[in-house]
């Protein structure tokens, strides 16, 4: 995905995001960052994760090199979108922390059902859609102690298309946006609870089963990745791990990361 802000420039600007009214609204106590343009939230984060000793929201209206997974970019014009990484101590639940991803799904859906009234999707294994196109995706990045080689902190990064209109062509026809929502100020704070929340209770992977009733993979043949050959399954669980469960021609299978897409039925 491209960053294009000739593009920005026509859609429709949102209301103003601001650290303070950010903080006021959080039920937990997480310093809150906020810039007007930033390289990419999570790689701020990564910068200066050494310096945070609490819970730290880094938050920006504009990314200039906002990143996905696999390496791609994040599209993050100015003024329609919310670009938010959340930088967490997890040293004391470090074997749980390999859900993360799964379990910030389950925290963004939620936000969005509650201020929206809307009905998200999550396709495996970090992408929210609305109406068949992607709406946000996930990066969760971790941070290792370089003694002990386990992990110290996560940046879970989170970014939303708001009220974006014109896409880069690579992305405009796979890509969507809330199209309405005017208090990202409010989105931001109700996420980065919903994390806080769901990270003191990672160990009892409750919230895999609300990940799994609003996937939009399971049930349908997909088509994935090995050694470089694309395949067909069909994706039948997620297991507890946040791995997709997959029946092969083969027998079955669990894929833990890489990507997927659905296979439209003819
Ligand atoms: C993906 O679609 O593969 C993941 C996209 C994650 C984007 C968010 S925006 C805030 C944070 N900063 C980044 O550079 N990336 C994440």
């Amino acid at each position: 995905m491209s960053d294009n802000k000739s593009n920005s420039v026509k859609n429709t600007a949102l209301s103003t995001l601001n650290a303070q009214n950010i903080k006021k609204l959080l039920k937990n106590n997480i310093e809150v960052l906020y810039f007007d343009t930033i390289d990419s939230t999570n790689t701020h984060a990564k910068r200066v994760y050494k310096a945070c000793t609490t819970p730290t929201l880094f938050v920006a209206n504009h990314q200039s090199n906002g990143r996905g997974r696999l390496g791609r970019t994040f599209y993050s014009p100015a003024d329609t979108g919310l670009y938010m990484s959340l930088l967490l101590d997890v040293a004391d639940n470090s074997e749980d922390i390999i859900c993360i991803t799964t379990a910030t799904c389950v925290c963004v859906i939620n936000a969005l059902k509650e201020l929206y009234n809307v009905a998200p999707q999550i396709k495996w294994v970090n992408d929210i859609y609305l109406c068949n196109k992607k709406l946000c995706g996930i990066l969760c990045e971790a941070i290792t102690n370089e003694n002990t080689h386990k992990v110290e902190k996560v940046i879970i990064g989170i970014g939303i298309n708001i009220s974006t209109k014109d896409f880069p062509d690579d992305i405009k026809d796979i890509a969507t946006s809330l199209g309405f929502a005017h208090n990202r100020e409010e989105l931001c704070a109700k996420i980065a609870d919903n994390i806080i929340a769901i990270t003191k209770e990672l160990k009892t992977r409750d919230f895999i089963n609300e990940y799994k009733k609003h996937s939009m993979v399971l049930g349908c043949d997909i088509n994935y990745t090995e050694n470089g050959v694309t395949k067909v399954a069909t994706a039948i669980d997620i297991d507890r791990n946040g791995g997709l469960v997959i029946k092969t021609e083969n027998g079955l299978k669990t894929l833990s990361s890489g990507e997927i897409s659905v296979r439209i039925k003819k």
